[in-house]
């Protein structure tokens, strides 16, 4: 059978912990590219001197030249430049909006049947910039950024309550900035409502500590933003789509139609529940949310909207 191959775009602290998660499954060769082709070549080498150690026959290679990317199943886009502490993810727009553009030209030229996972910060508008520049169906491209969230947000419930994080099936939708929207009806504890768990106080506390713990991260890192909670997020959403998984999970995808009409933010890439499987996108879920929750989704819709307009495209 053959292996599947999986570029990405980047080969910072997101790309390369993202390559060798990959390479551990042995489900695809992997292509890491970077502006800086010395650092793509050296992480893959390194990555691939660990193979006998860690027993496992994916090949990573390095490399500055998109021909080595070519017919490519997934690419992952981390190129880009990342957080500075006092830093929104907004202030990242113009910059890495050059940066996506101009991968993303390549990922046309040479993959154009590729799945593309966007994770470049400003993550919403990031993803719509994807969407337009690859002109590819919107099952194909998606930002990564509500696997991330939920999964904090369930840590920071486990954390909280001691109870473990198996049990813990926690929901972040909305744009993937401070307004970001923790939901509390569909977050549950072995099934149960979180409610019964934490007081309401306890959960605006968790709640709050999610929404910013991109920030926390960046803050005590000072020189880069998180790494190893992102690859893990992303991996998942790989696995999804090559294994065929059809998971329920959190992802900025493009919405239009009845669905775009339901959420209010046609036109838009935010982040909403979807089935992910090896269509890419095959279904975006309509979630029934409280009113507190419907007002914060239009707060977070409003602000990926203002950034999205901002963009030359
Ligand atoms: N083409 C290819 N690679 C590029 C380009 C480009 N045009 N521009 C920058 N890069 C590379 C950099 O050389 C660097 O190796 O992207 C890499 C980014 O890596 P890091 O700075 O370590 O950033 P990382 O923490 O991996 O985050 C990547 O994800 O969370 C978001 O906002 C964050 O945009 C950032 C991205």
């Amino acid at each position: 059978m053959e292996k599947k191959k999986i570029t990405i775009v980047g080969a910072g602290n997101i790309g390369s912990t993202l390559a060798l998660l990959l390479a551990r499954r042995e489900t695809a060769d992997i292509t890491l590219i970077d502006i800086n082709e010395g650092v793509a070549k050296g992480k893959a080498l390194d990555i691939m001197e660990a193979s006998p150690i860690l027993g496992f026959n994916s090949h990573v290679v390095g490399t500055g030249d998109y021909k080595d990317t070519a017919n490519s199943d997934v690419v992952v886009i981390t190129a880009g430049f990342p957080r500075k502490p006092g830093m929104s993810r907004d202030d990242l727009l113009f910059k890495n909006y050059e940066v996506v553009k101009s991968v993303c030209e390549q990922i046309k030229r040479y993959s154009p049947e590729a799945f593309v996972i966007v994770v470049t910060n400003p993550l919403d508008a990031m993803t719509y910039t994807a969407l337009k520049v690859t002109g590819f169906p919107k099952e194909r491209v998606m930002g990564m950024a509500g696997v991330l969230d939920s999964s904090r947000f369930a840590y920071f419930i486990s954390e909280k309550t001691g109870i473990s994080v198996e049990n813990i099936n926690a929901f972040v939708i909305g744009g993937h900035g401070d307004d970001m929207v923790p939901l509390r009806k569909f977050t549950t504890i072995a099934g149960m409502p979180v409610t019964n768990f934490l007081s309401k106080e306890e959960l605006e506390e968790v709640i709050e500590r999610t929404r910013f713990g991109g920030g926390e991260i960046v803050q005590l890192l000072r020189t880069g933003s998180a790494f190893y909670a992102p690859a893990a997020s992303i991996l998942d959403m790989v696995l999804a789509i090559l294994w065929n998984k059809r998971k329920i999970l959190s992802a900025s995808v493009y919405l239009d139609g009845d669905v775009g009409e339901y959420y209010g933010a046609s036109g838009l890439c935010v982040g909403v529940p979807i089935v992910l499987g090896k269509d890419g996108v095959e279904e975006i879920i309509k979630l029934d949310l409280s009113d507190e929750e419907w007002a914060d989704w239009r707060k977070s819709v409003d602000s990926v909207r203002k950034l999205v307009e901002k963009l030359p495209l």
